[in-house]
């Protein structure tokens, strides 16, 4: 060490010692939260989830996040089912992500203007599997919050991957989550799983808007009669035992997957979602407005 490079370090730690020094900031609790970059400003994050796979989650974000752009807001999708990634399909996206001058990733846009993040887009064969391990996966989440030039968005919708693990952990950990939004369907075992989801949004402190029910009826498009297809439903025992709004129940309907299958999420009927939308900027007005 050269005498200069002696003194600038003995310097350092002066300055260190008169600010408090290590152990003092040890004491402080540690705080997870990622920061966006400069390019973006993300007014609202919210969070949908469920227990188990299937129920509906990347069907509920397009719709939700389609019915808000209707609404006149902007919006981004971020698809943090890392290792099974449906956003990009649902709403007819392909192509890969481009990186800006500054290194961010340019979150490809929707033919009606939302903006969306997947893995599936860093791939360069759509069918490609994702190989990675847990943290990795965790990792990715964190980057393309921290890592996406998002510009301004009104709100993001970040679709979580099933179940309780280390991805809705992170999301609820690193990002400024204002609500979640709990699916399932009425399966028992879906139910059963629902109040997993909903013991950790609790645990980690975290608002929930409420529940929508996918896939809780079927139409007969001859006889016009409602058939319970999935038994009959333990909506109303779930939302009365925690307290929750019932937001949507959405009916089994080819003409929702077929969409779906065929990029056109957002052609869906949104009479089923349309409460549901309009609880959500309620609440989140209120949230802002104190
Ligand atoms: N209400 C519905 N009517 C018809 N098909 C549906 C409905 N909800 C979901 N699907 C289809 O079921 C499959 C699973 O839905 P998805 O939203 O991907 O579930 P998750 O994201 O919870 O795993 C998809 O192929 C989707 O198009
Ligand atoms: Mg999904």
């Amino acid at each position: 060490m050269t005498k200069e490079e002696a003194f600038e370090a003995g310097q350092r730690l002066k300055e260190k010692a008169s600010k408090g020094g290590d152990d003092h900031s040890r004491m402080e609790p540690e705080d997870f939260r990622k920061s966006l970059n400069p390019k973006s400003s993300v007014k609202h994050v919210v969070a949908v989830l469920s227990g188990k796979g299937g129920v509906g989650k990347s069907l509920v974000c397009a719709l939700l996040a389609s019915q808000l752009r209707r609404m006149g807001y902007e919006v981004g999708v971020m698809d943090a089912d890392i290792t099974g990634p449906s956003i990009p399909k649902a709403f007819g996206v392909k192509g890969s992500v481009a990186l800006s001058q500054d290194n961010l990733m340019i979150p490809p846009v929707s033919g009606t203007g939302i903006k969306l993040m997947s893995s599936n887009l860093l791939l360069d064969q759509e069918d490609a599997p994702v190989i990675v391990r847990g943290p990795v996966i965790a990792g990715m989440v964190t980057q393309f919050w921290t890592d996406t030039d998002w510009g301004h968005l009104d709100y993001m919708l970040i679709d979580m991957p099933p179940g309780t693990g280390d991805v809705p952990l992170t999301v609820f950990q690193s990002l400024p989550v204002d609500c979640a939004i709990v699916v399932t369907s009425p399966q028992e075992l879906a139910s059963m799983v629902v109040k997993k989801a909903v013991n950790m949004a609790e645990k980690m402190n975290i608002d929930l808007l409420g529940v929508i029910e996918n896939m809780s009826y079927y139409v007969c498009p001859d006889c016009g009669k409602t058939h319970s297809v999935f038994g009959e439903t333990h909506i109303a025992e779930i939302t009365e035992m925690y307290g929750l709004k019932l937001l949507s129940r959405i009916p089994i309907d080819p003409e929702i997957s077929s969409l779906i299958d065929s990029g056109r999420a957002y052609d869906i009927d949104p009479s089923c979602i349309e409460v549901a939308a309009k609880e959500l900027t309620g609440f989140c007005d209120l949230r802002v407005s104190g």
